[in-house]
């Protein structure tokens, strides 16, 4: 008999929503992705591509003009020249580079540090490099970090922390204090970060995004990962990238070599294309989703749920006590998609321990103006 060395993971609550809507027939605002298409040059611009005969292996570590992009892109937003030659990757999605990375930095007794609630790929990486997830939970009801609680965490063994900004699921972001405390926290330790920054353009309220690109002290020992997924409506190509200084690239690329070796090539052509065609989609983005927010929030603000409109990411954290207290979260997600047609994640699952009585589902509002107009229809009759 095989013995799992992840026994604890079965289908992850994402793929089990998505499939119940289409069962019963809701409207999905589960899973992350939008409904709407892509944008039509990116589109055709990985037609061109295939057509073109670009078919076959890239570069390991990327199409050097899709990791100029990316470089340049860093420059312009975050203020940091980095090497498109030996500090950008290109990777089949974020989930891998973080996979990758993971395994270039944890041994086994190592242990890594998460802030619940957070993206389910990070402790199933963990445990297959031999460490242990240790889980710090954030404040409630803001999703700050808690200081004290991150730093009692702290200990010889720690090797590596995890941050999300924005913050699936709660769109909760890191300000730049917040980063100069964690900077502090580690600075005398040999503590790597691994900065999930994929919502990085969708961020509202004129706020901006506190990249950890931005700041010397972290991004020394800090891989920063994002996704043309989210930022391009197509989480479908799973394509990502991830910035990194040298020595930590050099270890990531090790990794990446043996998992994938490389991302798909037309779809990089395509990306490279689209990133110099068409700077104004990501200036663009943060309006495009607030909107999008908007439009959702307003249309709830007269259903029973309670909630503060997010001020990132594309997910809505929603409390339901005041109509189902009598539901856990994960009963009411699937009370939400059978009975009232609208299917959504409770929040508990990503936890360890989730928090006694907590009423909070989450709802993607990547979607058609069509699909938030329904959905709030059916949210408000409830
Ligand atoms: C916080 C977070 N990190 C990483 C990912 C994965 O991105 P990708 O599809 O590029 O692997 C997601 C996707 O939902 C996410 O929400």
């Amino acid at each position: 008999m095989l013995v799992s060395k992840l026994p604890s993971v079965g289908t992850t609550i994402f793929t089990r929503m998505s499939q119940l809507a289409a069962e019963v027939g809701a409207l999905n605002l589960s899973q992350g992705f939008p409904d709407f298409p892509s944008p039509q040059p990116l589109l055709d611009a990985a037609v061109r591509h295939l057509q073109a005969g670009h078919n076959q292996y890239a570069p390991m570590t990327g199409l050097p003009r899709l990791r100029e992009a990316v470089a340049t892109k860093v420059a312009a937003l975050y203020g940091r020249s980095v090497s498109a030659d030996t500090e950008v990757t290109i990777v089949p999605g974020a989930t891998e580079a973080i996979f990758c990375a993971v395994q270039a930095l944890i041994r086994a007794g190592d242990e890594a540090i998460v802030l619940d609630p957070c993206y389910d790929s990070y402790e199933p990486a963990v445990e297959l490099a031999g460490g242990r997830c240790v889980h710090v939970p954030l404040n409630l009801p803001d999703f700050s970090v808690d200081w004290q609680r991150l730093s009692d965490a702290i200990n010889e063994r720690t090797r590596l922390i995890f941050i999300n900004s924005p913050h699936n699921p709660s769109g909760a972001l890191l300000s730049r204090a917040d980063l100069d405390q964690l900077a502090a926290l580690i600075r005398d330790r040999d503590i790597y970060l691994i900065s999930d920054e994929v919502y990085e353009h969708l961020v509202f309220d004129g706020a901006s995004h506190a990249s950890v690109l931005a700041h010397d002290e972290l991004y020394a020992r800090a891989f920063v990962v994002s996704s043309f997924g989210k930022t391009y409506h197509v989480t479908g190509w799973k394509t990502g990238y991830v910035v990194a200084p040298p020595a930590l690239t050099a270890e990531l690329r090790k990794v990446h070599q043996f998992v994938t070796f490389v991302a798909v090539t037309p779809l990089q052509h395509a990306l490279a294309d689209f990133m110099v065609e068409h700077p104004e989609h990501i200036a663009e983005l943060p309006a495009f989703y607030q909107a999008k927010r908007d439009l959702f929030c307003d249309q709830l603000a007269g259903s029973r749920f309670a909630f503060t409109r997010t001020p990132g990411t594309y997910f809505q954290i929603v409390d339901y006590s005041a109509i189902r207290p009598d539901l856990d979260d994960v009963a009411m997600a699937e009370w939400l998609t059978r009975e009232q047609g609208v299917a959504a994640i409770p929040v508990s699952v990503f936890y360890q321990q989730p928090p006694a009585g907590m009423r909070l589902v989450r709802f993607c509002f990547a979607k058609r103006e069509e699909t938030l107009l329904a959905a709030g229809a059916k949210l408000c009759a409830i």
